[in-house]
C-alpha cells in the first residue's frame, strides 16, 4: 500500500503539471493562429484531468497537494515536440516503472485499484502522443491541424480524432456512450 500511495502521488503531480503546461501551450497555439491545435490541447487537458481524477479516487487522500514541475514555454512547434516527449516518457518509462514497483501490492484492493489507474493512464498516453504527432506533421508543413472532432473517454481519458467511435473504448472497454465530445470554442456559434 505504501508504494502504491507514493507512486499515485507522483502520478498526480506529473499529470497536474501536464495540465498547467498544456493550458499555456493552448494559449500560445491560439495566439499563433493554430486554433485546431489549441483545440487538441483543450482535449488533452480534459483527458489528463481524468487521469488525475482516477488516481485521486485510488489514493483516497483529499488533502494531497501535487508538486508542479517547471516547463519552458516556446513556439507551438517546439511545444508540441515537448508534449510528445512528455507523453512518451509517461508511456514508456514513468507508468511502467510505477506498475512494476507496485506489482506485489496488487494483492490488496488498494494496490489493485492503483495499478488499474496506472495501466489505463499508460495505455492512454500513447493515444495522446499519436494525436500530437498528427498535429506536428501538419505544423511542419506550416499548417494547422485539419478540422476534426475530438472525443475523450470519460472513464480513462482515451482520445480519438474524427467521428464518435461505434466500438467500446479499446483501453477501458466501456461503451461508446462514455465518449464525450470536446467543444471547439473557435468554431462555436452559440447555438449548441
Ligand atoms: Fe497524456
Ligand atoms: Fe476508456
Amino acid at each position: 500500500m505504501e508504494l502504491t500511495k507514493k507512486y499515485l502521488k507522483e502520478a498526480i503531480s506529473g499529470e497536474s503539471s501536464a495540465v498547467v503546461k498544456y493550458t499555456a501551450f493552448m494559449e500560445t497555439a491560439t495566439q499563433e493562429g493554430f486554433t485546431n491545435i489549441a483545440y487538441l490541447f483543450k482535449a488533452l487537458i480534459a483527458a489528463e484531468q481524468i487521469h488525475i481524477q482516477n488516481h485521486r479516487k485510488a489514493l483516497k487522500d483529499p488533502d494531497f497537494q501535487p508538486k508542479l514541475e517547471n516547463f519552458q514555454q516556446k513556439t507551438t512547434l517546439l511545444n508540441i515536440e515537448n508534449a510528445i516527449e512528455g507523453e512518451l516518457y509517461e508511456y514508456k518509462t514513468m507508468y511502467p516503472t510505477f506498475m512494476k514497483a507496485i506489482k506485489k501490492e496488487r494483492k490488496t484492493m488498494y494496490g489493485k485499484v492503483g495499478y488499474l489507474s496506472f495501466e489505463w493512464a499508460r495505455n492512454v498516453e500513447i493515444t495522446h502522443a499519436n494525436a500530437l504527432k498528427i498535429a506536428l506533421s501538419a505544423l511542419q508543413s506550416g499548417k494547422d491541424l485539419g478540422p476534426t472532432e475530438i472525443w475523450v473517454c470519460k472513464v480513462c481519458g482515451n482520445l480519438v480524432l474524427g467521428d464518435l467511435p461505434s466500438e467500446p473504448c479499446p483501453i477501458c472497454k466501456h461503451d461508446p456512450h462514455f465518449y464525450k465530445l470536446i467543444k471547439n470554442e473557435s468554431i462555436e456559434t452559440g447555438e449548441k
